[in-house]
């Protein structure tokens, strides 16, 4: 099928109408979005957009219509909040669910009860719909998967050759789809957000819930409300991963990766390969281009792209909606001190690993060397230790370290005392040596209750026999002592369990390990 490109003008839309009329497939352009339009009263047409975007035949399409008489026989019955909102808002950016009449379709329903309907504020859509002169169902006239089309040109990537015709409008002025909400339940629940945030319903019809799903991954219960959340969404070819960061570690992150690209905003120092989505603090810019710069990043072959976390208020509720899905939910979080944390049993060979991580740019804080430092001549946490443990433990005030390990290792009760005094001095002391990106050298990450403080955690882990002839070699003390040592910590199992990564450490393959983790991290 030849793929007609129509102009903005009385004869063309006229054309396209008829196209509707006839059981055809026209992209529109709306305000928010272009739409792949088709009669919503036909259902072999209706099937037609599910093909030719490739859309499940679960995910409901919204009905378009150009005036507010077309709701009525589309509804079972329109009750006093959706008055509200169609009275403040219609024509708008705003779709609303209501339980449907007959008249609707299972098709564009998608086997639910219910109907979306929404009257666009784009002048063109209205004289389609006008000219089509029936209520006329139009997802996004994207591919199923690929981000929303705000271009015509983005329609003819993806359509061209399966549907009769696109209407040039031009760009779209909101770039973000519809805020979609529905009043077929208790509650008002806004499923998507859009350019008509919560905020602005509220005003009108008080108290609306928005769904979990909107800022987060989806749990199976929410699956039923709205079909469209649990797909695949938005996705370029690129990996993207969204880096939740100030506007001075973004750009320190950013800058020292190598064959990747940024997505950030106009204010940012970047000097790696970078797309541009608006203005830090202007939603509505970032709305207006995030589709239209996440297929740019397909024309440019970026394979990874690192985005900068826009604002979640108002309009950014979308942005952030739609950006997290086209990151697939991968957002790297640098408000943590450190980067990764990094701990393990005795003897796996930590200090090993954390060598390999300082060759490839991480700087290393090593908590047993601040722990020392910590304890020198002169450092008041002296005083506390001398409280705890007795006057003697210091020899001219030199710390005398195998008599307070006697003492502190003792019993439980001693040791919590000692880690009660040296943990938090420990952490404090760290986190301010703590740079981007970093790594946490920690035995006792978890005793110390670092978790929080650490992006992801690395478990080194070795087999036994390797641990105690590197225990040996490294204190030079018997098997039985070395033994003694392992016993007296938790087993393995309790570190690996509290990680989100383990590298074995048996000599073979370190680097390879290494490379995995971070391309999965990072
Ligand atoms: O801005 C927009 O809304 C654009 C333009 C073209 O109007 N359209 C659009 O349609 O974004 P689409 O199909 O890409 O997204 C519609 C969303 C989907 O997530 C779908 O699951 C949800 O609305 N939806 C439609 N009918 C529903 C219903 N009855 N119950 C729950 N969710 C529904
Ligand atoms: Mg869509």
């Amino acid at each position: 099928m030849e793929t007609k490109i129509l102009k903005n003008s009385k004869q063309d839309i006229a054309l396209a109408g008829e196209i509707i009329k006839n059981g055809g497939l026209v992209a529109f352009p709306t305000e928010t979005v272009y739409g792949l339009g088709a009669n919503a009263l036909d259902d072999e047409a209706v099937k037609s957009i599910y093909l030719a975007k490739g859309r499940p035949s679960d995910n409901p399409l919204i009905v378009h219509i150009a005036k507010k008489e077309d709701i009525p026989p589309l509804v079972k019955e329109i009750p006093k909040k959706a008055e509200m909102l169609i009275d403040a808002f219609f024509p708008a950016p705003l779709t609303i669910i209501l339980k449907k009449s007959d008249l609707v379709g299972d098709t564009v329903s998608g086997g639910l009860d219910t109907v979306a309907f929404r009257m666009p504020k784009n002048e063109t859509a209205r004289a389609l719909i006008e000219a089509a002169g029936v209520p006329v169902a139009a997802p996004s006239a994207n591919t199923s998967g690929l981000p929303s089309p705000t271009k015509a040109s983005h329609v003819i990537s993806d359509m061209n050759g399966k549907i009769d015709a696109v209407v040039d409008g031009g760009d779209c002025e909101y770039g973000v789809e519809s805020t979609v909400i529905t009043l077929a339940g208790e509650t008002p629940v806004i499923l998507r957000p859009g350019a008509i945030t919560k905020e602005m319903i509220e005003k009108v019809i008080g108290k609306t819930e928005l769904a979990k799903a909107v800022l987060s991954e989806m749990g199976s219960e929410e699956k039923a409300a709205s079909p469209g959340m649990k797909y695949k969404h938005y996705s370029p070819r690129a990996k993207i991963i969204i880096v939740d960061a100030d506007k001075r570690t973004y750009e320190k992150f950013v800058n020292s990766k190598k064959n990747a690209f940024a997505l950030c905003f106009e204010e940012d120092n970047v000097n790696i390969p970078k797309v541009v989505f608006g203005k830090e603090n202007d939603d509505l810019s970032q709305a207006k281009l995030l589709f239209d710069k996440l297929r740019e990043l397909d024309t440019l072959g970026a394979k990874r792209v690192y985005a900068r976390i826009p604002n979640k208020n108002g309009v950014g509720t979308a942005v952030f909606n739609r950006l997290i899905r086209a990151a697939a939910f991968t957002v790297i979080d640098l408000n943590k001190p450190f980067t990764i944390g990094l701990t393990g049993p005795t003897g796996a060979g930590k200090g090993l690993i954390s060598k390999e991580f300082e060759k490839l740019g991480f700087k290393i804080i090593d908590s047993d060397k601040v722990a020392r430092k910590l304890t020198e001549k002169g450092s008041p946490l002296l005083d506390e230790l001398q409280k705890a443990f007795g006057k003697d433990i210091l020899e001219n005030g030199e710390l005398n370290r195998a008599l307070l390990a006697k003492r502190a290792f003792e019993n439980k009760e001693k040791t919590a005392l000692l880690n009660s005094i040296m943990h938090p001095a420990i952490i404090e002391e760290c986190k301010k040596q703590s740079d981007i990106p970093c790594v946490f050298d920690a035995p006792q990450l978890f005793e110390a209750k670092a978790e929080s403080d650490c992006y992801k955690i690395i478990c080194v882990s070795a087999p036994l026999e390797i641990r105690l002839s590197r225990i040996i070699k490294r204190d030079n003390i018997s098997k039985e002592q070395a033994m003694q040592r392992i016993n007296a910590q938790f087993d393995e199992k309790y570190y690996i369990d509290r990680s989100d990564y383990v590298i074995y450490n048996n000599g073979q393959n370190i680097n390879e390990q290494i490379k995995t983790i971070l391309e999965d991290i990072l």
